[in-house]
């Protein structure tokens, strides 16, 4: 009977530590899509944080990417009386219109994961630090590849997503910040030509476009295992990287000789693919530690308290620098997805 005691009053420590001892509120938590597993994973990790703050929970998801459904969604949140509202934007800046609603009933918005650009109704940005995020992947691209000590010309091609989600052009920022340098001494070549973020940018972060792409590259520049040598891709993120493997694989490429390509989000087929040797790399952003960051955002708002953040330089949504919180991205290969996914329990060892 001590012991059960003991542990109920322990759980209630936990409960009402991590709850910040909010008020209870109604939240309403916008997300793009559940196509792509990092989403799924955001959405259902804050819904149960905010609850379990005692908050009610209002999550919607965008159908695919759809915008005029998140603008729906947005206004409905408004209109319900959520007392604050937490998006994942798809298009940054298609959302200045609906959030006008938002500010006129002073509900104030944080912007999940992507910036919300032109729009004065944003209060709090929680992010991962995007830059970062790119500087690993060229990084990566760099060290695998020895660049420094590389005496012959290597070929590399570049992928990215839509340039209407704002974390494409700081991935880009800083992956470029890394890769520009060998670009320009020509020991990195781009032999399609296409190296303006622009002509790389793949829709909605679409895997079949992303594959579509690589298999036009593959024949356009005559790339191929025993053709035009391709030593690297930078994909920004595990969709894209996915969507480039499958045209490698079916140009005959192996694990033996595929090309350095990297990756974002750690999702369950891209680690799959680094065990296989398949993808090199992925970047580990743990949407765990990004929820919790955000629900103390929430308490804090509704507790009447200081948010806290990281960053009041770096993000600029054309209204102003929005105060930021900016978690950690880690590189995640085969020497140490075991301790960063499994040991963690972000996954379980069979479903990788
Ligand atoms: C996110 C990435 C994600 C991508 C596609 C980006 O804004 O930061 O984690 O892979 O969107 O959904």
């Amino acid at each position: 009977m001590k012991l059960k005691m003991s542990a109920l009053c322990a759980a209630l420590v936990a409960v009402t530590c991590f709850a910040g001892v909010a008020e209870a509120a109604k939240i309403g938590v916008s997300m793009p899509t559940q196509s792509l597993q990092r989403w799924n994973q955001d959405g259902s990790n804050m819904k149960a944080m905010l609850e379990q703050a005692g908050h009610t929970v209002d999550l919607q998801y965008a159908g695919d990417n759809d915008i005029p459904t998140q603008v729906n969604q947005i206004e409905n949140m408004i209109a319900a009386g959520n007392e604050v509202i937490v998006i994942a934007s798809i298009d940054g800046s298609a959302l200045t219109e609906v959030l006008k609603g938002a500010k006129e009933k002073n509900i104030p918005v944080i912007a999940y994961d992507r910036l919300i650009m032109n729009s004065d109704a944003v209060s709090y940005y929680a992010t991962f630090d995007n830059t970062k995020v790119g500087k690993i992947q060229g990084q990566y691209i760099a060290d695998a590849l020895d660049l420094e000590n590389q005496k012959e010309p290597l070929n590399i091609e570049l992928f990215t997503g839509p340039t209407d989600d704002n974390n494409v052009n700081f991935f880009w920022g800083g992956a470029m910040s890394v890769l520009q340098p060998y670009i320009d001494s020509g020991k990195l070549v781009v032999k399609s030509g296409q190296t303006t973020k622009e002509q790389c940018a793949t829709l909605n972060w679409n895997l079949e476009e992303a594959q579509k792409r690589m298999e036009n590259l593959i024949s356009s520049v005559s790339y191929g295992p025993e053709d035009t040598p391709l030593a690297a891709v930078l994909t920004q993120n595990d969709a894209l990287a996915n969507g480039v493997t499958n045209a490698l694989l079916a140009t005959g490429y192996d694990q033996t000789n595929m090309p350095v390509i990297t990756g974002q989000d750690c999702d369950k087929p891209a680690v799959k693919n680094i065990v296989r040797g398949y993808q090199s790399m992925s970047v580990f952003k743990d949407t765990r530690t990004l929820a919790q960051q955000v629900v103390k955002m929430v308490n804090a708002i509704v507790n009447g308290e200081k948010v806290e953040v990281n960053d009041t330089t770096t993000y600029d949504n054309g209204t102003g620098i929005i105060p930021s919180y900016l978690c950690e991205p880690v590189a995640a290969t085969k020497d140490n997805y075991k301790s960063l996914l499994i040991d963690s329990g972000y996954y379980k060892a069979d479903e990788i």
